[in-house]
């Protein structure tokens, strides 16, 4: 049981550091597929089906997330003004940690 978290934050301070060296500060408009893929697999597969196209075993699908929402969902726990949630519920804790990966994520999911 301990191995996973652990790999999991393993993953992430390796992607961590790929994402500082590759991305020039400031331009955090273009997002990577394959490093958001990656963050996905590690941090939102518990919970969502790994084709984010379909609900999970408890979370919704979340293809096609806007970057508003991935921002008010996985960072802050909220949802942009007037967005209608797919479930009504607060099962998912905000992980402000991935601040860095939400444009890879939103590439990832698009
Ligand atoms: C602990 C389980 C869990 C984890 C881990 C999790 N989620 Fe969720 N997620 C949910 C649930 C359940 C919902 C439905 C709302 C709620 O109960 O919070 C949700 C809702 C969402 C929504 C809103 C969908 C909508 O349109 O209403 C997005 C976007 C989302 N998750 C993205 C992510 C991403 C990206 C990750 C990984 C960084 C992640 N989630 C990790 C369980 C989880």
């Amino acid at each position: 049981m301990r191995a996973i978290p652990s790999l999991a934050l393993t993953l992430l301070l390796a992607l961590q550091g790929c994402t500082e060296d590759s991305k020039p500060s400031g331009n955090a408009a273009e997002g990577d597929a394959g490093r958001g893929r990656l963050v996905y697999l590690a941090q939102c597969t518990a919970c969502h089906a790994i084709d984010p196209a379909k609900d999970g075993p408890l979370g919704p699908a979340v293809k096609g997330s806007s970057r508003a929402l991935l921002e008010a969902k996985v960072l802050r726990g909220s949802y942009p003004p007037g967005y209608a949630p797919k479930r009504n519920t607060a099962v998912m804790s905000p992980q402000p940690q991935l601040t860095p990966s939400v444009p890879d994520l939103e590439a990832f999911l698009h």
